[in-house]
């Protein structure tokens, strides 16, 4: 993976958020894999240079560390100045950062996974949902990470990925996220129109529903409730429909959305049908696209699929 800078032969250089674990990690191990000079970074200095460092036992030596917390706009600035400072461009952003949003009284992964051995993957996603709960700490937490973090990042690192020949971004986004969870058909409209979206509006229908979700209106307005991680859902939603703004916006980027599947992640408990290696697939497809690619778009695993 070169790029040509006048004559000068320059890695393509990759920044992965929340990439000490998970799907997160596995990017990073498959972008690096892939000649990309990749800096992980983390919110936890010590878990990000273990991870640089488990990356670096497999011969991936193109890997390193910078500390970065999404949900807060300062430590995304640094990271800004250290790739200016080192690299003077960025070619791709991977957004993995993100929380569920919930408390989960499940202590034990391993006595979980056995308590669900055997089940149906609809199955397995309700007793997780069983065990538990949705506070409105937890779901500020998850408005504030997944989707105004996102925001944040993207926002400091864009004018170094427009001094990229091919600057992508890839939001790694969820199937949660899809339109369809919606109840409320105005809501639903409103999120799909994205021409007459604004990332002002955005924001408002964030605060919105943090309002709702402390009222108890979460139903009545129409935010996805059946089935539970309510937050979660609303955030990637959002997410989703600023990466669509976004891609309008910035035509000679590609910015696309990817929905992993139900990866075997902490997130996840450890109960998902796909390895992280199988998860990360969509996302070092769109990471890695060739110039003049899918831009405003989604993918479901590698499948392009629809927002609703
Ligand atoms: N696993 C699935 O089945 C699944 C399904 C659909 C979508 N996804 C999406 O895939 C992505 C990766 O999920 P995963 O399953 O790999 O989750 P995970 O194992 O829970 O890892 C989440 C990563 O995000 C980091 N993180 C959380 N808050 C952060 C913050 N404020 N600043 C920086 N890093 C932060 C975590 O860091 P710490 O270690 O410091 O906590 C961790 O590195 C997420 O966007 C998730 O929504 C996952």
């Amino acid at each position: 993976m070169e790029g040509n800078t006048g004559n000068q032969s320059v890695k393509e250089v990759a920044v992965v958020t929340g990439g000490n674990r998970g799907i997160g990690l596995e990017i990073c191990r498959q972008l690096a894999s892939n000649g990309v000079t990749v800096i992980l970074t983390a919110r936890d200095e010590k878990r990000g240079a273990e991870a640089v460092s488990i990356l670096g036992t497999l011969g991936l030596s193109n890997v390193l560390f910078h500390q970065l917390d999404v949900s807060d706009p300062s430590s995304a600035v640094r990271l800004a100045d250290f790739i200016k400072e080192k690299f003077g461009k960025l070619d791709i952003l991977v957004n993995n950062a993100a929380i569920a949003g919930t408390t989960s009284e499940i202590g034990n992964p391993e006595t979980f996974r056995q308590e669900v051995a055997g089940m149906e993957l609809k199955e397995r996603v309700d007793r997780i949902r069983k065990h538990m709960t949705e506070p409105y700490k937890q779901a500020e937490e998850c408005l504030r990470t997944n989707y105004h973090g996102t925001k944040a990042v993207t926002k400091a690192l864009l004018p170094l990925l427009r001094f990229s020949s091919h600057g992508r971004i890839v939001n790694i986004s969820s199937r949660y996220g899809l339109l369809r969870f919606f109840r409320g058909e105005e809501l639903k409209q409103e999120l799909s129109n994205i021409d007459n979206l604004s990332e002002e509006r955005l924001d408002e229908l964030s605060e919105l529903f943090l309002k709702d979700f402390k009222d108890g209106q979460v139903e009545r307005r129409g935010w996805p409730t059946e089935g539970g991680f309510i937050a979660y859902k609303v955030s990637k939603a959002l997410m989703n429909a600023y990466s669509r703004i976004l891609a309008k916006e910035h035509p000679s980027l590609c910015i696309n959305c990817v929905h992993p599947g139900f990866v075997q992640t902490d997130m996840s408990f450890q109960v998902g049908d796909l390895t992280v290696e199988e998860g990360a697939r969509g996302a070092l497809m769109m990471a890695l696209a060739p110039k003049g690619g899918m831009t405003g778009g989604f993918l479901n695993r590698t499948e392009v699929a629809p927002f609703v």
